[in-house]
């Protein structure tokens, strides 16, 4: 019902060309990569209550071999979790998987007790259930994976999208959220575990782009129409540096909602991070394009990767003929406080005598980082510096951080962002300030999941 009414009132709004926000996303054209959305099971409009179940399935993917995968409710990605701000998220989650798991919400600003990693909460064994309950306090796409091998667990298939809209949205003719990943698929249809025959260095690169897990996805756009792409990178080592023919992106948001607008023709997604993205579909209908992600060096020279097709873009149907209007602006976030303090986060990698090669945080691996102590309402900056020699992905769990310094350069205040995950590129520096304002214990990590599982992981006690 609730929905219903959302749809009919876009096309009212879209019909009239009012510049009213909208207030529920363009209806996705059909599609053979189209998140299916979680049924909302609580007539009460400010409260989203699902079911997740982590499960084995046996998916297909292209013309590969049957492989197994591990999903939440039987589809990799997961369902799609719609919410609005301000809504309280209810997730019944039930472990049906062989071992023990966790949800953790990324990106999503909740009390320490729901982040779902180990440091909050006993992993929930195979065949038990787990509550996840919370406030959606910000507006935007944010996604939702286990906190448990998560290298192993993530690439297998475990993870999901949550989108929150605000109250005013920007208008696009269609929108379309696209979780990116990428996976090693053997010739005989499976997913190695661990990774075996490229070195766990930079992390796991596959060889089959996914795009809300389809290999070979076509995009169905219609010509000239203003569309809205937001996007995740869900890969566990993958960074993509999107590029759709010339076509210009033009950025409207990142991790933590909108932002001040600007174009780009390549678009860097680390491991983690989201984008939001709108673009004007060019050409005539029954023309395509492809979305591609590019080479980029992220270190010990893996610039020279081929360019890879990460999905078919079909222009096709009925011409837009007023097309949305691209936003221009959005209002100016507030610079935090001054921080009283900094603490410096050394980033570095190693090779063990045994040979092992581990990631390290101020020297030391993880568990053995030991642990930040914040007091709870204060503002606190971290100098992060890189000293490897490749691009690390750096995540901060429960709150956003402001960027305030590269490589000892102050970022103008007027290009504000709150991220969550930022790259901090090899050999350099970044200076980066968050406002603690809740208790608990928060993981910091590597996004790279191979790095974080092997040492490039923290935490931040809130006290
Ligand atoms: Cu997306 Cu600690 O992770
Ligand atoms: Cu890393």
């Amino acid at each position: 019902m609730k929905r219903a009414f959302g749809i009919v009132l876009a096309i009212v709004l879209a019909s009239c060309g009012s510049d009213e926000p909208e207030t529920s996303p363009p209806a996705e054209t059909p599609d053979d990569s189209r998140l299916e959305s979680l049924t909302d099971e609580n007539p009460d409009p400010k409260i989203v209550e699902v079911h997740l179940e982590a499960k084995t399935a046996i998916k297909t993917f292209a013309n590969s071999p049957p492989t197994s995968v591990w999903t939440y409710n039987g589809s990799t990605p997961g369902p799609l979790i719609d919410a609005r701000v301000g809504d309280t998220l209810v997730v019944h989650f039930k472990n049906d998987l062989p071992e023990p798991t966790t949800i953790h919400w990324h990106g999503v600003r909740l009390p320490a007790s729901m982040d779902g990693t180990p440091a909050t909460q006993p992993p929930i064994e195979p065949g038990a259930s787990f509550e996840y309950t919370f406030t959606l306090k910000d507006p935007g796409l944010f996604w939702f994976h286990p906190h448990v091998r998560s290298d192993v667990q993530v690439n297998k298939g475990l993870y999901g999208a949550i989108r929150v809209r605000a109250e005013a949205e920007p208008i696009a003719d269609q929108e379309k959220i696209l979780v990116l990943d990428d996976i090693k698929l053997k010739a005989d249809g499976s997913i190695p575990d661990f990774l075996d025959d490229t070195s766990l260095m930079m992390g796991r690169g596959g060889n089959t782009v996914l795009v809300n897990g389809s290999a070979n996805a076509t995009l169905r756009f219609r010509p000239n129409a203003t569309v809205r792409l937001r996007l995740v990178n869900a890969a566990n080592g993958r960074f993509f540096n999107l590029a759709l023919a010339g076509v210009k992106l033009h950025v409207i948001g990142t991790d933590g909602g909108l932002a001040k607008p600007y174009d780009t023709d390549r678009l860097l997604i680390a491991p983690g991070e989201r984008y939001d993205v709108m673009l004007s579909v060019p050409g005539a209908a029954g023309t395509s394009l492809d979305l591609v992600t590019e080479p980029y060096n992220r270190g010990h020279d893996s610039g020279e990767d081929p360019p890879l097709n990460v999905a078919h873009v079909a222009i096709e149907g009925e011409p837009v003929t007023a097309p949305a209007p691209m936003p221009t602006s959005t209002a100016p976030l507030e610079p935090l406080p001054v921080a009283s303090e900094t603490s410096p986060l050394v980033l570095n990698e190693k090779t063990l005598p045994t040979g092992e090669v581990v990631f390290t945080i101020n020297d030391k691996t993880a568990p053995d980082v030991p642990p930040l102590m914040v007091p709870r309402n204060t503002v606190r900056a971290f100098e992060i510096k890189n000293e490897s020699e490749m691009d690390h992905p750096f995540h901060l769990h429960g709150f956003f951080f402001q960027v305030l310094e590269r490589n000892g350069v102050p970022v103008g205040t007027d290009a504000l962002v709150n991220k969550d995950t930022i790259v901090v590129p090899m050999k350099s520096s970044l200076k980066i300030v968050a406002r603690f304002d809740e208790p608990g214990m928060w993981m910091y990590h590597c996004h790279i999941l191979e790095h974080a599982e092997h040492g490039m992981m923290g935490e931040i006690h809130v006290e």
